[in-house]
C-alpha cells in the first residue's frame, strides 16, 4: 500500500479518500507517514455497529465514539487538524433527529480540529436527505456514483447545489464491475463492491450489456466512459476512485 500511496503523491495526487478502518488502521498511518501539508485527506467515523432498522444515531455515534475517532485520525494522520470529516456510516432512520450528533461533530470546527463535516452515504438508494442537506449541519457529503447507482443526481444533488454541499462522487467503477475484466474475473477477485456481488453473473453480464448499449461503446471505452461519467456530473466536487496498482493510476491520470 505505501509504495502505491508513494507513487501517486508523486504524480501529484494530492487528494485521498480513507478511514481508520480501511486496513484495520494502516491507511491512514501509512499516509500519516507520507503526506504534506498539501495534501488534503477525507477521512471518517465509524460508527459503534452497522445501523439497523429505527435505531437512534446516538447510540451507533455516541459523544465519546466521536472523540476517540477524532484523536486516533489526527494521530494516524500527524495533522494538527483533519480536512474533512465524515459520518462513515448512515441509515435513512436518521434522516431526523439527528442534531444531537451532527451539532457535536460541528464543535470539532469551533476546537479548530476538523476544517468541515459531512457524511458518507450508503451503498443503496437513499433519499429524503432533503432536511439533513438544508440543516446547515453538513458541509459535504460522500455518494456512490456510477452507470450503475445514479440516484444520487436526483435525490442529492439538486438540493446539495442549492445549499452549497460539496459532493465527493465515489466508486465510478462500481468496485471493479465497469473496469475490463470479466464478472467471473470481478466476482472471484472479491473487488468488486459487495453490492453488486448480490446479483448473478449473467445479470451483471445483462447491466453491463446494457450500458454498453445505452452509451453505444465497446467493452474497452467502459472504464473511461464510467469515470467521465462521474467527472462530467454537474455539481460533482471531486471523484474517487479506488487504485490499487501503479497501472490504474497511471490510466487515470492520462
Ligand atoms: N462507505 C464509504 O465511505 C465507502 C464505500 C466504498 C468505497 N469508498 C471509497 O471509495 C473508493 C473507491 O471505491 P471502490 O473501490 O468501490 O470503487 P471504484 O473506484 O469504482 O473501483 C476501483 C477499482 O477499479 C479499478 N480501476 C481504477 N481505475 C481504473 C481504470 N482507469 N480502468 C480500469 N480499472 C480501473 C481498480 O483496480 P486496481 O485495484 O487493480 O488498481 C480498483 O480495483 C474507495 O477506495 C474508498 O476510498 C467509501
Amino acid at each position: 500500500m505505501r509504495n502505491i500511496f508513494e507513487y501517486a503523491i508523486n504524480k501529484e495526487i494530492d487528494f485521498f479518500d480513507t478511514s481508520p478502518v480501511y486496513g484495520s488502521g494502516f491507511s491512514e498511518k501509512c499516509l500519516g507517514s507520507i503526506i504534506n501539508k498539501n495534501i488534503h485527506i477525507i477521512t471518517k467515523i465509524p460508527a459503534i455497529n452497522k445501523p439497523v432498522e429505527n435505531c437512534e444515531i446516538i447510540d451507533f455515534y455516541p459523544y465519546f465514539r466521536i472523540d476517540k475517532y477524532v484523536n486516533v485520525s489526527i494521530n494516524n494522520l500527524k495533522k494538527d487538524s483533519l480536512d474533512i470529516l465524515l459520518l462513515h456510516n448512515w441509515h435513512y432512520s436518521w434522516n431526523r433527529n439527528n442534531k444531537i450528533v451532527l451539532e457535536y461533530l460541528n464543535g470539532f470546527k469551533e476546537k479548530k480540529l476538523v476544517k468541515l463535516v459531512g457524511i458518507s452515504l450508503p451503498d443503496y438508494f437513499c433519499n429524503d436527505m432533503d432536511e439533513v442537506i438544508e440543516s446547515g449541519l453538513i458541509d459535504c457529503l460522500e455518494v456512490p456514483l456510477n452507470l450503475l447507482q445514479n440516484w444520487a443526481i436526483e435525490y442529492i444533488l439538486p438540493k446539495s447545489i442549492k445549499n452549497n454541499i460539496s459532493i465527493f462522487a465515489r466508486s465510478p467503477l462500481a468496485g471493479r464491475l465497469l473496469s475490463n475484466l470479466e464478472i467471473e474475473d470481478v466476482k472471484k477477485r472479491g473487488s468488486a463492491k459487495n453490492y453488486f456481488l448480490k446479483y448473478s453473473e449473467s445479470n451483471l453480464n445483462k447491466k453491463i450489456k446494457n450500458v454498453c448499449r445505452r452509451y453505444n461503446i465497446s467493452r474497452e471505452a467502459l472504464p473511461q466512459t464510467a469515470i467521465d461519467y462521474c467527472r462530467n456530473t454537474k455539481g460533482i466536487l471531486s471523484t474517487i476512485i479506488g487504485m490499487g496498482s501503479i497501472n490504474s493510476i497511471n490510466k487515470n491520470i492520462q
